[in-house]
């Protein structure tokens, strides 16, 4: 049976009081609608229908490839109106399930288990119970408020001070059989206290025709959230990171504080893994057996292998760090950073496009861009590699046991040969045979006899 997801995202979200739209702003580094594409993608054969109107050049770039189409709603009338827009490119049957852009942690188990709630045959409404109901819709019953048949959906601003009381509200979150859908959102009408053409009219003209109206019931309110603020979606920031560092525990890594942890993205653990407070991880990290990871790191795209320590304050994107590898703290590994086993990085130096083989050390307020190092290179305080003439990158290759003195300046292209010795202060412009010492730098002389100025007599 055809299945239509059709993801309202067109509001305009004032209550953000930002330029972008409101589905643009990002959870976890994420878009909303993403979160709630990602969701629907598992869900059996189906198309996505995106609804857009505010912001809508922006929101359709930011699908594109995703695989949903948009459909525009201009002017934004109410919900109602914007499933009018979507009607005519859905399948003539089956079951159209309705999300919202801005409820971005909706389960993919709860949103299938509507969608088959619906079954092409049922009206299928998510609804769940709140302490504070207040702007919900709420979900009139007969007789038994929880237990009476469903028989309509009257939204707040219309509601009576009795129906205010009911703490059933609907989530914004349905499935309809689509040929109904199409002939009920025909037929409503903006007589109300917004003016608008409200979707959940529909639920009243079902009850009319016999259609069955079942409502189920969210078990997570997280999922069901939306959000309208900067303040509601911090909120639900802290609850999806809690919910993310929650798993990790479980999982084994040892957390210092579940509240001071961020995910972005996805992170692979192995065992007896320590982080501690205020880190930050975003795109795809794995972090090996026993690495442990210091205070406020930001660590995106990085690998690092079994028994490396990164210090606290480090820096790391797309870089990979070796086995029992020592980073930082201040330490900054730039995209193509390479480091190999026992590799020491240490505060305040920077790596770039570079690799540096098994134990190879850069201890202090260094730069190394677009270098080759070897293995045991001890690179010191100080010294950077001069990679860019102004116009070109260009490599610099230190051979293995070279010795880098402090406050050198490897000019690229330059090759140190293995064993060599670069004498502090040096700059460096040819390549340096191995094994020797290279010194390139003004001679040292003392002037016997030489007098300082002494201050004019005035007056
Ligand atoms: C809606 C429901 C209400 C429910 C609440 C849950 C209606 C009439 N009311 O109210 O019963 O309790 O959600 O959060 O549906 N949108 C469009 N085009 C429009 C208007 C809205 O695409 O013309 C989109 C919005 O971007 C948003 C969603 O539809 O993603 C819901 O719109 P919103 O204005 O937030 O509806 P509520 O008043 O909250
Ligand atoms: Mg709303």
């Amino acid at each position: 049976m055809a299945l239509d997801i059709v993801i309202m995202a067109a509001g305009k979200g004032t209550r953000m009081k930002s330029r972008h739209p409101k589905v643009l702003h990002r959870l976890a580094g994420r878009p909303l609608l993403a979160h709630v594409l990602s969701a629907t993608a598992s869900l059996p054969d189906h198309r996505t229908w995106v609804v857009t109107g505010h912001g809508a050049e922006a929101v359709e770039s930011a699908i594109a490839g995703s695989g949903a189409q948009s459909v525009r709603q201009m002017p934004q009338l109410g919900t109602g109106h914007a499933i009018q827009q979507v009607v005519p490119h859905l399948a003539d049957a089956g079951t159209t399930l309705i999300l919202n852009g801005d409820v971005p942690l909706i389960a993919a188990a709860t949103a299938h288990a509507l969608a088959q709630a619906c079954g092409g045959e049922r009206l299928a409404l998510l609804t769940i119970v709140l302490d504070d109901a207040t702007g919900y819709g709420r979900i009139l019953r007969s007789g038994d408020p929880m237990g009476g048949r469903v028989l309509g959906i009257v939204e707040h601003k219309d509601a009576t001070p009795a129906q205010r009381e009911i703490r059933e509200v609907y989530t914004g979150m349905m499935a309809a059989p689509t040929a109904a859908l199409r002939r009920w959102v025909a037929a409503l009408s903006n007589d109300n206290a917004q003016g608008e053409y409200y979707l959940t009219d529909i639920v009243a003209m079902a009850v009319a025709e016999g259609v069955p109206v079942v409502a189920t019931h969210a078990a997570d309110e997280t999922e069901v959230l939306g959000v309208n603020s900067p303040l509601q979606l911090a909120d639900l920031e802290r609850r999806f990171q809690r919910r993310q560092a929650e798993a990790l525990l479980e999982a084994g890594v040892r957390l210092a504080d579940p509240a001071r942890f961020d995910l972005r993205g996805t992170l692979a653990a192995g065992q007896d893994v320590e982080i501690d407070v205020g880190c930050v991880f975003e795109g795809d990290v794995t972090l090996g057996d026993d690495v442990r990871i210091g205070a406020h790191c930001v660590i995106r795209d990085a690998r690092i292998a079994a028994g490396a320590v990164i210090h606290p304050f480090s820096h790391l994107d797309g870089a990979t760090v070796g086995a029992g590898a020592l980073v930082g703290p201040f330490a900054r590994l730039r995209p193509g950073a390479e480091l190999g086993p026992e590799v020491h990085i240490g505060n305040f130096v920077e790596v770039k496009n570079s690799t540096l083989a098994r134990g190879a050390k850069a201890n202090h307020l260094a730069y190394l861009g677009d270098a080759s190092v070897g293995e045991r290179v001890n690179y010191g305080a100080g010294s950077i590699t001069a990679n860019y003439d102004g116009a070109n990158k260009h490599r610099t290759v230190i051979g293995a046991d070279a010795h880098i003195g402090s406050n050198c300046v490897l000019i690229a292209p330059v090759t140190i040969g293995a064993g060599g010795t670069v004498g502090g202060g040096s700059t460096i412009s040819q390549d340096t045979p191995p094994g020797q010492l290279t010194v390139a730098r003004g001679r040292q002389v003392s002037i016997a006899g030489w007098q300082r100025p002494v201050k004019a007599a005035t007056g």
